[in-house]
């Protein structure tokens, strides 16, 4: 049977600090941690939405996210100013590997989904405007399942979306809450650790795979630790 890529979306092809160019009009030096703090904030919505039973889109985590973050930073943004760097998030750029990662890994014949907390309509638009869409069958959005990973429930449901077994389908993602979710629940998982410095969560769960590119993708699950006994 074909393997199936499950790809994470922000933070794994699609770079979330790139509104730190935008950010710095408004925070200057404060920029990157800004940016840091709203991303964290926004997963940190999503994880409690989830744990709640309290659903709202990413999108409105994401708001939720940014208006908390102006507060932390003491920011005063004006509507229209807010607007703006909500619209720059759903533009946001792609990793610089992430298309020829892609290229490989179609080449390599894996059939090939976006899996994300972004509703498919976001996902759509990101992918696009990043020109990595035509990768993809499809995008799977935990949207329709009203609940967030790392909750089994969304591993479940993109496999039954996908047609695909745990022991045939990865999660390819940067996130390590979402490598070990998906692990968690019978996929393998492999974590894109661009840099050095980050750091996965010390749970006695490893990721089955570790590359620190989305350019050796293909080519290591393809090799021969992908199958561990
Ligand atoms: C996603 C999250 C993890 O794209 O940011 O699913």
């Amino acid at each position: 049977m074909a393997i199936t890529l499950a790809f994470d979306v922000y933070g794994t092809l699609i770079d979330t600090h790139g509104v730190i160019a935008a950010l710095e009009r408004h925070v200057g030096k404060n920029a990157a941690e800004f940016s840091r703090t709203w991303r964290d904030k926004q997963l940190e919505y999503s994880f409690r939405r989830g744990l709640m039973q309290n659903y709202v889109n990413f999108a409105i985590c994401t708001s939720n996210a940014l208006d908390y973050t102006c507060s932390f930073f003491k920011v005063a943004l004006s509507q229209q100013e807010r607007e703006e760097l909500l619209d720059a998030y759903k533009v946001l750029p792609a990793f610089a590997d992430a298309r020829e990662g892609l290229e490989r890994a179609k080449k390599s014949g894996y059939r090939m989904f976006a899996f994300s907390n972004g509703t498919a309509d976001a996902v759509e638009t990101l992918l696009k405007h990043a020109g990595i869409r035509e990768y993809f069958i499809g995008v799977v959005s935990v949207d329709e399942m009203k609940s967030y990973k790392p909750n089994p429930g969304v591993y479940s449901h993109f496999l039954r979306k996908a047609d695909a077994l745990g022991a045939d389908a990865w999660l390819v993602s940067s996130n390590p809450f979402d490598v070990i979710g998906a692990i968690s629940s019978g996929m393998r998982a492999a974590w894109i650790k661009r840099s050095q410095e980050a750091i996965f969560d010390p749970w006695g769960i490893e990721p089955t795979l570790t590359i620190n590119s989305l350019l050796n993708l293909a080519e290591q699950i393809g090799g021969p630790c992908s199958y561990p006994e």
